[in-house]
């Protein structure tokens, strides 16, 4: 007997509805794909990039990982991004965090979970830096909200220190980093306005050429 046969049938009944409002769908989608933003967000599923942004399959190429970090050393994220730039040619890279993310508040504590504490190390650099702002705020989620929106701000920064994105830059391709926040409460996507589109915003050591 199939296994979880309520997803194919929810799948059937997807792709149904999807032909019946426009009979070439798949035929396209199918063909290529083109879309012109890339999605780095957290895996947290009720942060699903394509449904919170009311776009349909194909428009946007999506990584998604534990609170939406992008660290030098991880080949996967950093190949999404090459891919993302060099063949895909996107416009807009979005990170999108998102309040009351598990992963910070994970960070926030002193208890073991495994690996996971590896992969989220780099948010206790980041509290730390924040360390005499955020203890001045006396409510708990105010304060692991805080950390979601500043996880972005470094996030999108380190995005712009990456050489694919610096050279699609150099290469003078239209190409603008964006740093969003969703609230998980009402549905809502924040700018946080930290937008970058040229090198010249980036401090000089991190940049590739002069
Ligand atoms: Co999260």
């Amino acid at each position: 007997m199939r296994k979880l046969q309520n997803l194919f049938t929810q799948n059937a009944l997807w792709a149904e509805e999807r032909v019946k409002e426009d009979k070439e769908f798949f035929t396209r989608l199918a063909s290529q794909q083109t879309p012109e933003y890339l999605w780095i967000g957290c895996a947290d599923s009720r942060v699903p990039a394509n449904q919170v942004c009311n776009m349909q399959p194909g428009e946007f190429f999506t990584h998604r990982n534990i609170a939406n970090i992008v660290h030098h050393t991880d080949i996967n994220c950093l190949s999404v991004i090459q891919y993302a730039i060099e063949v895909l040619q996107v416009k807009h890279i979005i990170i999108c965090g998102h309040y009351g993310c598990g992963g910070i508040k994970a960070a926030m504590e002193n208890k073991e979970s495994g690996l996971i504490d590896h992969w989220l190390r780099s948010l206790k650099d980041l509290y730390i830096a924040n360390k005499e702002q955020i203890d001045d705020i006396p409510n708990y989620d105010d304060r692991v909200n805080f950390l979601c929106e500043e996880n972005v701000r470094q996030q999108v920064t380190n995005v712009c220190h990456n050489s694919f994105v610096q050279n699609a830059w150099h290469d003078n391709k239209e190409l603008t980093v964006h740093g969003w926040v969703y609230d998980i409460n009402n549905g809502k996507l924040k700018d946080l306005d930290v937008c970058y589109s040229a090198a010249n915003q980036v401090p000089d050591i991190y940049r590739i050429a002069p």
